[in-house]
This record gives C-alpha cells, structure tokens and sequence, in this order.
C-alpha cells in the first residue's frame, strides 16, 4: 500500500474501489472488472483512484426538449476528465411530455427508481443527472436522493421564444391561445399550418414560467446546479461551459463528500417552495416538491405551502402567471440568482449549496438587469405567491389552484355543476348546446386522478364549451382530480384529494349541485348536506381495476395520493436498502 494518510482515507471512501481493489491480485471479481475495462479501452491510469462520475442522460430521438443532452453530456464528461474523475455515460429513461401518454407523471416514478437502482448497483461515487423536461427533473433527483451520493443537476435550459407573424410567442400558453381562436373562428387551417413552425423553434424545455423552467428553478434554489444554470438557453453556448462547470464541480464534491444529504434539508426545501411561489411557477411544483422532500427525509405538505405563499410576493412577470416575458429575457434580467437577491429576508442563507458553503455566499454579486422583468418588491406581480391550497367538504385533503392565472372575478364564485365521469366522455360531450352550459357553472372533471387518470393527466384545464367560446367568454370555474400544464390558464381547481376512483367526495358529486369556491377564504365547498353525501357514499361502488398487469398495475397499488406527492408506497418509506457489494 502506498500513499499519504489523507489519500490513502480518500481511496477507500471511493465506492467505485469496490469494484477493482487494491491490486492487481486483490480478488478474482476486481481482476474481471479491471479485464472489462480495458476491454472498454480505458488504461488503467485513467480510472484506477479516481472518482466515477456516472452521468445519467435523459436524451432521446423522441424528446424535443431533450435533443442537445446528448451533446451536453460530451460537456460535461470533459469538465469531469479535467478535474481528475472518470465518467461514464448511462442512458435512461426519456420522460416527453408532449408524447409519453397517457402521461409522463405514469413514469415519474419508474425514471426515479431506474435512477436509485443504477447508481447503487454500478461503480460510481458522483452523479450528474441531466434533466429538464417536466417530471425528469423530480424524478433524476428523487432517485439521487434515496442513494445519496454527491450529485449535480444539470438542468436542459429553456428554448427560444417562439415566434410568428411579428409576435413572440410562449410555450403551451400560446398553442392553446391560438387553438381556442381557431375554435373560435378567428384564425384558419393556414394560420394552423404556419404557428406549427413558429411555436418551438430549438431544442430546450418549455419557455414559459411552466413545469419545466418552475422545476429546474426549484433544483437551483435548492442548492444542487451550479450557479444561474437553471435558465440558460439551451442553445447557448453558456450552456456547454455550464455543463462542463457541472463536470468539474462533481468531482470536487465527490472528494469532499458532500453528499445529497447535506444539501436537501429542511431549509433548501423551505426555499425551494418560496421560490416557486414567488416565480408564479406551475402547479405541478407542489407534487412533485413533496415526493423530493420525502426522498429527503424532509417532511412537507400543502399547508406549507399555502403559508409560504401568504409572505411571498410574486416577482417574475413571465409568462404564463406574468404578463409578458419569456424565460430568455428572465434569463438576461440575471437568472435565478437575480430574483433570488430579491428575496434574501425570505431564505435560509446560511445553508450549503454544490458550489458554496453558504447560500449567501453563491448570491454574492447577484443582480437585476431588469426590473421589468424581476420586479421589485415594491411592484410585484402579485402580492402574494401564485397557489393557494383549498379545503373543504370536496376536498378534505386538500385542493390547489394558480390564482395569479384565474379571471379575478371567479375567484369568489358559486354555481351549478356539469359533472363528467372521465376525459372521453367530457370531450365527446362538452360542446354539446344541448348540455346548457352557462359562463356561471361549475364544470368539474373526474376519474383522472394518481389513480383513476392514471397519473393524473393534465387534463384539468376543461376546454369551454365552443357556443361559449363563440360568444367571447375566456374562463369558468372548473375542478377535478387532475393535474394541470404549468403552462395553461384559467380558474382551475387541481389535485382534488382524495381522488373520486378511491371514493374522495368528488365522486359524490352530481350535475346541478351548487359548488362554492372562495379563493380568499381557501375553501372549496359542496353545497349538498352530509346526510345526503352520507346517502350518496353508501351507494357508490369503486370502480374496477384499470390494469390487469404490468407496471400499470404496480403503479395503481403503490401509487400515494396528490397531498403527499404520488410517490410510490414502497419508495417513499424511510428504511435501508444493503450495499450491493456487501454480499
Ligand atoms: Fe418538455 Fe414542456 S414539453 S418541457
Ligand atoms: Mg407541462
């Protein structure tokens, strides 16, 4: 054995060491490692003792969002070569959200434990996880987490802006703008044709303040990107030095140790709520924070947020919640760590991040460039965070609605439901004049929760009946047990728990009921008396299963409700798992 006291200590905290011993001749399972290695090409000089850096790659043909991963792999495999570690490329799983159906969130949880389980089960002592496309990003995170190595996150970076006809164009906001004025009869099949062009001109995420951009924001506010990545244009070259920074700084983290763990507390995740809310971020964030917090060990709920919300103002005038901007211009009004410089009374300062000691250490030197963009306290978006977290006799686990995105005057609203049992039925019914939908009901969805969606699809902004579109109207109050694009609009009520396919009162609910919503109140109510709901529930059957087999069927046994992030039973509970090298 050779070397100092404080290499020797390194080397044997490597995993990776594991799998190639100390010699030569230190076991017949490190000899064969050591022969596959080289049967890779790699000398021994260029791995033995060093870190392995495992940099897990989202990329895909299918994956628009996702289509320059595989070059920013290349980045960041050079900044770890330049620090001294050794990495090694695994493809996983790709999560689309434009083309996975029925929906991306079915296979959240299966990305995170193909995460979990490839990094426990290889060489590897550091993670970079390259992500961005909606549920990639909990779900490269949640699985880190549950090993808790070091790990960086690498975050896809927003496309251009869209554009067309002289205007600058968003993401999901504006495809369903354009598609209700095509309804409407406002635009024709040419317009169509043209806006197809127009709307996503570049690989990247979505580039409005939806899902993805809210999501990667909350990865930077909870200390595990390097600093400002998380809204780099995807087609920057920033985005290649961000991603070789990344490269760099895993191997660093790896012989410092600094472990997930010390990173996703209690107070990072505090933050990462704060920061969401006062990006007027996607709805979404709120599952999807709660299932990374549990993978922490940290626990969190709605209320949490909805206390959050009361002290945070909302500062990013983005689109969707904002009026105007896109994430580029958010990007050059100095990024996550601008708004965040903002904000400073409201976050937990003294916490460690990937790159720093301290939170306050990373924000140093941050700025605004535009206050037009990051508002200033004094001239905020909205005076307080963007989701509010109902309850009431229709949801007695909680609701959630993005009221910074709702028509002010259906904040406070009572009226008469249309109900529909599932997605099809409402699509093949809603336009229906018939039905007699008026701008004051109350349109409420079903069966399309964790469960009985399943995964919750984004079906939760109901489009309007056409004869109502026609006449000019633009919102009504619609609720049910779905999940909603962060891109999308409208006073919506989401993630009704418990889900109507477990029996939540939301499967009690018939046409003509009178639902109220008080937004400023934090209540939803059914207006039907407890008896008659107690009458109604003693006739209810559940419905029957919706997989026979397969991972469906593992996915509807194991699946959590929304209120406590739709994780998987058997992932979310603390326990420990054996080293796969101690057999
Ligand atoms: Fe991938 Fe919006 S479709 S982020
Ligand atoms: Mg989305």
């Amino acid at each position: 054995m050779s070397g100092a006291p404080a290499e020797r200590a390194s080397r044997r905290e490597l995993r990776s060491r594991q799998w190639y011993g100390e010699s030569v001749s230190s076991g017949l399972r490190s000899f064969s490692h050591r022969a596959r290695t080289r049967q890779l090409g790699y000398l021994p000089e260029e791995h033995l003792g060093k870190p392995f850096i495992a940099v897990l790659n989202t990329w895909s043909d299918i994956n628009p969002c996702h289509s320059h991963l595989r070059d920013r792999a290349q980045a960041v495999k050079r900044g770890v070569w330049q620090a001294g570690g050794f990495p090694l490329e695994f493809p996983v799983a790709t999560l689309s959200e434009t083309f996975q159906k029925p929906t991306p969130m079915l296979y959240r949880n299966l990305l995170a434990m193909e995460t979990e389980e490839l990094l426990r089960s290889y060489p590897v002592d550091g993670a970079v996880l390259l992500g961005g496309c909606d549920k990639t990003t909990p779900a490269l995170l949640m699985g880190a987490a549950s090993v808790d190595l070091p790990a960086v996150f690498v975050p896809a970076g927003p496309m251009l802006p869209g554009h067309w006809r002289g205007e600058t164009l968003g993401s999901g906001t504006d495809m369903w703008k354009y598609w209700d004025d095509h309804r409407a009869g406002l635009i024709g099949d040419c317009e169509l044709t043209e806006l197809e062009s127009g709307l996503a001109r570049s690989p990247g995420h979505c580039m409005t303040m939806g899902t993805a951009a809210t999501l990667t924001a909350a990865a930077e506010a909870l200390g595990v990107t390097v600093p400002g990545a998380s809204s780099v244009p995807a087609v920057d070259s920033g985005h290649d030095r961000m991603a070789a920074a990344s490269g760099l700084r895993i191997v660093g983290l790896v012989r410092e140790d600094r472990r997930l763990s010390r990173i996703l507390t209690p107070d990072a995740f505090a933050d990462a709520v704060t920061t969401v809310l006062g990006l007027g971020g996607s709805t979404n964030a709120v599952i999807h924070l709660i299932a990374m917090a549990g993978r922490a060990g940290v626990r969190l709920t709605l209320d949490d947020f909805d206390r959050i919300a009361r002290t945070v103002p909302v500062l990013a005038n983005v689109r969707p919640g904002g009026e105007r901007y896109l994430m580029e211009d958010f990007h050059f009004a100095g990024g996550l760590p601008g708004f965040l410089s903002r904000i400073t009374d409201l976050l937990h300062l003294d916490r460690p991040t990937v790159c720093h000691d301290t939170l306050r250490e990373q924000l140093a030197g941050a700025r605004v460039y535009d206050a037009d963009v990051i508002r200033t306290r004094d001239d905020p978006v909205a005076e307080e965070g963007g989701v509010a977290v109902l309850r009431g006799n229709l949801c007695p686990d909680g609701a959630v609605i993005k009221h910074i995105a709702a028509e002010p005057h259906l904040l406070r609203h009572t009226g008469p439901a249309v109900v529909f049992d599932d997605y099809r039925t409402m699509q093949r019914t809603i336009h229906d004049p018939a039905l007699g939908i008026t701008p004051d009901h109350v349109l409420v969805l079903r069966g399309s929760g964790p469960k009985g969606g399943p995964g919750m699809p984004e079906y939760g902004m109901l489009p309007l009946p056409d004869h109502l579109l026609k006449r000019g109207v633009r919102d009504m109050v619609r609720i049910s047990d779905a999940r909603m694009s962060g891109t999308s609009y409208g006073t919506c009520v989401l993630h009704v728990a418990p889900e109507s396919y477990v029996g939540g009162p939301l499967a009690l609910v018939r046409t003509g009921d009178l639902i109220t919503l008080d937004v400023p109140a934090r209540s939803l109510r059914l207006e039907v008396s407890d008896e008659e709901l107690a009458r109604r529930r003693a006739a209810w059957t559940p419905p029957p299963a919706r997989y026979e087999r397969g991972y469906g069927a593992l996915y509807s046994e194991q699946i959590t409700q929304a209120d406590t992030g739709c994780d998987f039973a058997f992932l979310a509970r603390p326990g420990t798992v054996p080293d796969p090298y101690a057999g």
